[in-house]
């Protein structure tokens, strides 16, 4: 049996997350700059969130860029900012014909307009789709994802909506960006580096982890194939004796 089909026959994951990271490294290392890394890195995401969708998994959450990314050179930060629209141009026939879904998460406040209107109108345009839900993290923080959400629940003690005993995990889950998204099953981060850099980390409670030495440009659809075999192969015990126990 293929490593796919072996795959098929176990537990798919419903949500899986990607730190894709290495684009620098992954063109520097070809004697390329590093904006090339970032081009290979995007088409990459297409080919990766349509073999998601062909293994039925519900939900990719992809980080793309960080709230502490903006430390980066103008040029560079210039240059992602010009990715969603090349992402939507040269994809949206591709993810028209699968039912793939994109929403974005993280601030909205700190891009330049025509991004954030191409956000909204992509958001728009592709939310009644019911195949993958593709998540890009843009501008995306967890600590600001959090701080954002004791806000509003802050003010919703405030006005006296709810009390204090109202809070519990299910309302704090339901202040996140990913509240409409189903738990998160495994977090993949490639180029070898073993942190997760401020992602997803109220989500991450009982999420099975996988590092992949290949640079994010490099890691395809066999990659993908290997972290979820090796998800499929895990205990998970969310603090009991045995799976399912
Ligand atoms: C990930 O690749 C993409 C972004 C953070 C925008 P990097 O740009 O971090 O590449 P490396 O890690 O420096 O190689
Ligand atoms: C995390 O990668 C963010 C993205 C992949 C978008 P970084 O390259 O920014 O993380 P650090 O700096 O290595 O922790
Ligand atoms: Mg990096």
């Amino acid at each position: 049996m293929g490593l796919k089909e072996r795959v098929l026959t176990r537990y798919i994951p419903q949500h899986i997350a990607i730190i894709m990271d290495g684009n620098g490294r992954w063109a520097k290392k070809r004697n390329m700059p590093r904006t090339y890394g970032h081009k290979k890195g995007s088409e990459n995401l297409k080919n990766i969130a349509l073999a998601c969708n062909d293994l039925g998994i519900k939900a990719l959450s992809v980080y793309a860029f960080s709230t502490e990314n903006w430390k980066r050179p103008k040029a560079e930060i210039d240059y992602l900012m010009g990715l969603p629209k090349e992402f939507e141009e040269t994809f949206k026939g591709q993810f028209e014909e699968h039912d793939i879904k994109v929403m974005f998460s993280g601030r909205r406040d700190r891009f330049p307009k025509d991004v954030i209107e191409l956000m909204n109108r992509v958001e728009d345009k592709t939310k009644d789709r019911q195949g993958l839900v593709l998540n890009i993290c843009f501008d995306y923080g967890s600590h600001t994802e959090m701080i954002h959400a004791i806000r509003d629940i802050s003010r919703q003690v405030k006005d006296g909506d709810i009390t204090l005993d109202d809070i519990d995990v299910d309302l704090v889950t339901n202040h996140l960006y990913t509240k409409d998204l189903p738990p998160l099953d495994l977090l993949i981060r490639t180029s070898g580096e073993m942190r997760i850099s401020n992602y997803l980390l109220w989500q991450l409670a009982y999420s099975e982890l996988y590092f992949a030495k290949v640079h994010w440009p490099a890691f395809n659809q066999k990659q993908l194939l290997k972290a979820i075999d090796d998800f499929q192969s895990r205990n998970r015990r969310f603090g009991g004796l045995k799976e399912g126990k």
